[in-house]
């Protein structure tokens, strides 16, 4: 067989698996700026690739020196990488009128990278870089996001997007006022953190996708006291009950598939506690017609849309191999297994504005979600389901729990971006 040859950048295979881990330690600004350049231009072309990068000064003059250094262009008109850097917000309407105009001199199949801190938020009072995202998808094509987690604790958010058949150029991107997040420092959380979980007993590794008891505990040891009560819509095997309970709080939840129903149940039989526990069977649309007290918080973890049902999913394959379940369930009900995003996003956001009915004011819900890129397309879930819950939620904190634990896939070797989703999104609203 003809072997490949790399038409996209002059990386071997050891430098490309890194870049494509969906979070990065930061280091320095410069390493930086070289990991990104050197990823997304090929700079033995000749000619030479042509890249323009926008920002601070300090960012523009390490650009043109990493460049220079890789013997690439940056004077042309038409380009194979723009670089936008929104560190400093007041570059912010600038910036944006730099990327349209830029934009759409990119060559076909060429990147554009916007590095925007994710704590500075929009008018709306959620993340500028979510509402940058959803905007300059109806310009070029969004095609991914990368985390950048520095070591004082504050991120910042990678957004890529390409120019190819998909681009729209329309809606160009506009975004009113600004204001750093006061919010998320108002909290002890960490803003990312990486988990390395207990390995699971027989009974958990049933369940696909269980969060971690060690996630579960930071989050009620932040927003819960002794004798609160905890509750998650969507219990799975029960990781949120038993965390409560075992820092004495009350747990409920309702679970649909009976498997997972029945391991919860278990699980938090086995805890001894003066505390009350229920976790219902049944499907979590209906939570008006459980038995459910007054709640202090809510955490939970949705189904990732129907993700488990994608076939050919190496993690799947992998599970079916050993006998493991790969779905949830095959129930209608499952909202993993409804396959229209819209309407997945519609239950979903209906489940949670009932949940939350049952939720004190003040109380808080944490969701522990993914975005998803499924079949080249990158579905931000995230970003959406906080559009649609900040019409009747505030919007507080969010965190990223990232997986270090995994193995990275060389997705796209050789021929495009596309990284291995190592971090979820842990997006807490408050209600009012
Ligand atoms: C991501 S898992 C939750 C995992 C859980 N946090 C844990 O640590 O075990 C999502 C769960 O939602 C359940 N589910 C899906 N649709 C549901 C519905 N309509 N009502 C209640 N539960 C549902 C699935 O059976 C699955 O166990």
């Amino acid at each position: 067989m003809a072997k490949i040859k790399n038409n996209f950048n002059d990386l071997g295979p050891k430098e490309w698996l890194p870049f494509q881990k969906s979070f990065t330690l930061f280091e320095t600004m410069e390493s930086l700026i070289q990991s990104n350049l050197k990823f997304f231009i090929k700079p033995s072309l000749s000619p030479a690739p042509n890249v323009l990068s926008f920002g601070q000064d300090d960012f523009q003059s390490m650009f043109q020196k990493t460049a220079q250094n890789l013997n690439v262009n940056s004077t042309k008109t038409s380009f194979d990488f723009l670089a936008l850097d929104l560190t400093n917000p007041i570059h912010l309407q600038a910036g944006i009128d730099w990327a349209i105009e830029n934009g759409k001199n990119l060559n076909y199949r060429k990147f554009m990278w916007i590095l925007v801190p994710t704590d500075l938020m929009s008018k709306n009072n959620s993340p500028i870089a979510w509402e940058l995202s959803n905007q300059f998808a109806g310009f070029l094509t969004r095609k991914d996001e990368k985390i950048i987690c520095h070591p004082d604790g504050h991120t910042w958010t990678s957004l890529y997007f390409r120019k190819d058949e998909h681009s729209l150029f329309q809606n160009y991107p506009s975004i009113e006022s600004t204001h750093q997040a006061s919010t998320q420092s108002t909290h002890h959380l960490q803003n990312w953190f990486i988990l390395k979980p207990k390995p699971r007993s027989k009974d958990q590794i049933l369940h696909p996708a269980k969060y971690p008891e060690e996630l579960v505990r930071m989050y009620l040891e932040e927003f819960t006291k002794k004798g609160d009560t905890v509750f998650d819509p969507m219990s799975g095997t029960g990781t949120t009950q038993v965390e409560a309970l075992n820092l004495g709080r009350h747990a409920f939840g309702i679970e649909l598939s009976e498997l997972f129903h029945g391991i919860a149940n278990k699980r938090c039989a086995e805890i001894s506690t003066q505390n009350h526990y229920s976790i219902f069977l049944g499907d979590s649309r209906n939570i008006l017609n459980f038995e459910i007290p007054e709640l202090d918080y809510i955490i939970t973890s949705p189904p990732y849309w129907d993700m488990l049902n994608m076939k050919g999913a190496e993690v799947q394959a992998n599970r079916k191999s050993k006998g493991l379940q790969t779905n949830y369930s095959d129930n209608k009900n499952d909202l993993g297994n409804l396959d229209d995003y819209t309407k997945f996003l519609d239950v979903l956001t209906e489940i949670y504005q009932n949940t939350t009915q049952k939720l004190k004011s003040g109380g808080h819900l944490t969701i522990v979600v993914k975005n998803i890129k499924k079949k080249g397309e990158h579905f931000p879930l995230a970003f959406d389901l906080t559009n649609r819950l900040i019409s009747f939620l505030e919007f507080k904190h969010v965190a990223f729990w990232c997986q270090d634990d995994l193995q990275i896939a060389p997705y796209g070797y050789k021929h495009t971006f596309v990284s291995n989703t190592f971090h979820h999104y842990c997006i807490t609203f408050q209600k009012t």
